[in-house]
């Protein structure tokens, strides 16, 4: 019997986690104030979540597409489920009167100047996180990276401090240089970041067994989107991921750099919530792009 096959039975693909009493994978046990939190963020009606990454600044500063927060994302904020951002960028540019859920970075350290990004420390107190009212915040783990004990210790004490406030804790899979991204590396990432208490995991989507990492992990996995790649490619990923067991994504370049970031955030959004095939979400994405452009042509000519 193939390799693929006997992995099948062990995790029970066929056999989805039961989450008696609340929607979401391994949340039903969570007080009120967590579960209300993650309702903001997972749309309940779908129990999957479209969450702009934004949060690349904290160590790439004005990378492609997030030079002008304030003019590019800001417009596209009625279209996301969730925003994950830096707490400088919520104070200083997303406007207060904005009722979407923040989702906020909490590490940091090292800047892309360095070699090994693992360095990283807890860069945010949860009290800040109450204040600003976040739905919930997200740290880098590098599970076999050169400071994996302490990026574990890092989240393990933002699950404890989130524990004492009510705020989700998502633990993001960061993977070193040298680790092989594939399912065996992310079911072991995600699984430990699942037992040392994260709620909800971000991860990388994998061509190959995408579906076991889901399985074994007890909590909610949002795919992360990584590097641009063509629209059709990035909504197929996108569609794979949610129909191989993901609760959405936290995609950050394949929407702010895409030639039409409004556009590509609403094909995304179908393909999360209304399950619209990657093809037919491009469609959607070239139509809306083609009108945004006679828009824009309009208002030119005029
Ligand atoms: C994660 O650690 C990064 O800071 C981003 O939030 C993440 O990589 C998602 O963004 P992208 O879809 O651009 O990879």
């Amino acid at each position: 019997m193939p390799e693929a096959d006997r992995e099948g039975e062990r995790y029970a693909l066929d056999q989805p986690q039961q989450t008696p009493g609340f929607y979401l994978k391994g949340s039903h046990q969570l007080d009120w104030g967590m579960k209300n939190r993650m309702a903001r963020v997972f749309d309940p009606r779908s129990g999957r979540t479209v969450m702009l990454a934004i949060d690349h600044g904290y160590f790439q500063g004005p990378t492609t597409g997030l030079e002008r927060i304030d003019l590019s994302i800001v417009p596209l904020l009625p279209s996301c489920d969730a925003l994950f951002c830096t707490r400088g960028i919520l104070r200083t540019v997303i406007p207060a009167q904005c009722q979407k859920p923040m989702v906020l970075r909490a590490s940091g350290g090292p800047s892309i100047l360095r070699d090994e990004l693992s360095d990283e420390e807890i860069a945010m107190d949860m009290d800040d996180a109450v204040r600003l009212n976040a739905a919930g915040v997200g740290i880098q783990v590098f599970i076999g990276g050169e400071h994996e004990t302490r990026s574990v210790h890092n989240m393990t004490r933002l699950v404890d401090a989130g524990l004492r406030a009510g705020v989700p804790v998502m633990g993001i899979t960061a993977v070193g240089k040298a680790m092989v991204r594939d399912a065996k590396y992310f079911r072991l990432a995600c699984r430990i970041i699942a037992e040392l208490g994260a709620q909800y995991v971000k991860t990388y989507y994998v061509d190959d067994g995408f579906e076991t990492i889901t399985a074994s992990c007890p909590v909610p996995i949002v795919m992360a989107g990584g590097k641009k790649l063509p629209e059709l490619e990035a909504l197929t990923m996108a569609y794979s991921a949610v129909q191989q067991g993901a609760c959405g994504v936290d995609m950050g370049r394949n929407i702010f750099q895409s030639g039409a970031p409004q556009a590509m955030i609403e094909a995304v959004a179908a393909v999360v919530h209304k399950n619209l095939k990657p093809k037919q979400a491009f469609e959607l994405f070239r139509s809306l792009k083609a009108d945004a452009e006679r828009g824009a042509a309009n208002v030119a000519a005029e």
